[in-house]
């Protein structure tokens, strides 16, 4: 494969980010990170594997990067000035559409100088896919940062095959109608050949609002345009590299982190471990207090068990990601503070991301797994657990609103606002049998390897390149 940047490509991924960030440290040094989120973690093995070009915004306000080659795929920046992050991504992407799509578990706020601007960098999105993208290329816009991209797209290319997935919940109508600009929201995103959603209540969502569009008709998972063009919209659960996943977690490397990691935090007997985007869309308040109370009642004994929290900073400009984060640090301090151990604290808490070799060794020390999303697209974290766990005797509690529930359905399930049911079933899965616990992992990991990011990404894009 070339290592120069290609001037057009035949293959093109398009999303708000691109896979690594570029970070300027105070002394001046410039660097490249893993950006946040399941995006990345699911689009970069696809691409390594495809090539082509990956079109996103280099993360930090006023970057001017050129394009480059990296991982076997080019990478155009797309650059946001302070006034674009402030109210294309920071204020209409993540505190108007974020809440609304996720269920209004935090209030969304409507600002039509947001949206003003959420028009126009979408516009900037859209130009730079039609510059890039060869004759009848198939260009592939990601989530709902870029809602409004596939119809401006088609206008400057109708030659293109244009497919849409949308990564997070897509709400019921009775919320979705809040929305000052309904219309142009579902029309935008009609421009595309074909919608992907999460799982097909999504779908049913979508096609009750498409349906109310004059001259448009809609269903069984078409939508009949005005214009003649017929737009295909249907469930594809994302998943994760899960060969790769498991074989990070048993390298040499990983393992011998693994056992340090676990002498780290005082050899406990148990660990409990929760991983997650400091969101309020994850259920982490409800989580922390499940587990204080727990620990407060001696049903699970300090001195044998420990609860390892990682939280990725994310979108901290946003006020309700500051207030989550005072949340958190408060509660986890109030339950350490009532600990009578001076040797260590019932929860170890980290606010920063990881590189994936420590994630992984995190997995492997694991012997349950909490993720407990108020509301979530699908959850990554779930699946990549799964993924790791070669031996049988773990278990994982998943809330019964992550996408993954679908899937993983051996999983401990709970109801994350129910506080003493959450309680319930951590004790449950703590206590379960090695016979069951290895029946209920096994069924989970088949249906991982089963239905990994290659299977989905096929199916997605066979499915749009015939039809
Ligand atoms: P979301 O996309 O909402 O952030 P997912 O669970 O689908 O949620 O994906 C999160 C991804 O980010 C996973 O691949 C997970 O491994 C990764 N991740 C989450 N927190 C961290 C962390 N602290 N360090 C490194 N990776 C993390
Ligand atoms: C979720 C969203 C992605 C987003 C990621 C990280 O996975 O679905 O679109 O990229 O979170 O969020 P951020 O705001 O940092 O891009």
């Amino acid at each position: 494969m070339s290592e120069t940047v290609q001037e057009k490509a035949s293959f093109l991924v398009v999303a708000n980010r691109l896979p690594v960030d570029r970070v300027t440290s105070e002394d001046g040094t410039e660097s490249w990170r893993s950006s946040p989120g399941g995006l990345v973690t699911a689009l970069e093995p696809v691409m390594q594997s495809r090539g082509g070009a990956w079109i996103g915004w280099p993360g930090a306000p006023d970057e001017r990067v050129e394009p480059f080659h990296h991982d076997g795929y080019d990478i155009i920046p797309v650059p946001l000035s302070s006034q674009d992050v402030e109210r294309f991504y920071e204020g209409f992407s993540n505190a108007t559409l974020w809440p609304l799509f996720h269920d209004c578990i935090a209030e969304p706020v409507f600002h039509r100088e947001w949206w003003d601007a959420f028009r126009e960098v979408n516009q900037r999105f859209a130009r730079v896919a039609a510059e890039r993208a060869e004759q009848g290329a198939t260009v592939w816009i990601q989530d709902y940062q870029l809602h409004l991209v596939p119809q401006m797209l088609r206008e400057m290319r109708p030659d293109l095959r244009i497919g849409f997935f949308l990564h997070i919940p897509f709400p019921p109508p009775e919320l979705f109608t809040r929305m000052p600009w309904r219309k142009e929201l579902i029309e935008g995103v009609l421009g595309a050949d074909l919608i992907g959603f999460q799982f097909p209540g999504c779908v049913s969502n979508f096609l009750r609002l498409a349906r109310r569009l004059p001259d448009v008709e809609g269903a069984r998972g078409r939508v009949h345009m005005p214009d003649g063009r017929m737009v295909v919209v249907k469930a594809f659960p994302i998943s994760i590299d899960a060969v790769g996943m498991r074989n990070l977690a048993n390298s040499p490397q990983v393992l011998a982190e693994a056992q340090k990691l676990r002498q780290e935090l005082g050899d406990p007997s148990t660990i409990l471990f929760g991983v997650d985007r400091l969101d309020y869309s994850k259920g982490l308040r409800n989580r922390v207090r499940a587990i204080g109370e727990l620990f407060e009642s001696r049903d699970l004994d300090p001195e044998q068990v420990v609860f390892l929290q990682l939280a990725t900073p994310s979108r901290e400009r946003v006020k309700e990601y500051r207030m989550l984060r005072n949340d958190i640090d408060l509660l986890v301090g109030r339950i350490n503070s009532q600990s009578t151990s001076l040797a260590r604290s019932p929860i170890a808490y980290r606010y920063t991301s990881v590189p994936r070799e420590t994630l992984a060794a995190m997995y492997q020390i694991a012997d349950l797994m909490i993720v407990t999303p108020l509301r979530d697209g699908m959850n990554l974290v779930a699946k990549e657990y799964v993924a790791c766990r070669s031996r049988n005797d773990s278990a994982l509690v998943l809330s019964e609103f992550a996408g993954a529930a679908l899937e993983l359905r051996q999983a401990y399930m709970v109801n994350p606002y129910d506080i003493d049911g959450m309680k319930a079933s951590i004790l449950q899965a703590l206590h379960e049998s090695p016979r069951v616990k290895a029946r209920k992992m096994r069924a989970m990991r088949k249906q991982v390897f089963d239905h990994d990011i290659n299977v989905w990404a096929d199916s997605f894009l066979t499915e749009l390149e015939s039809n």
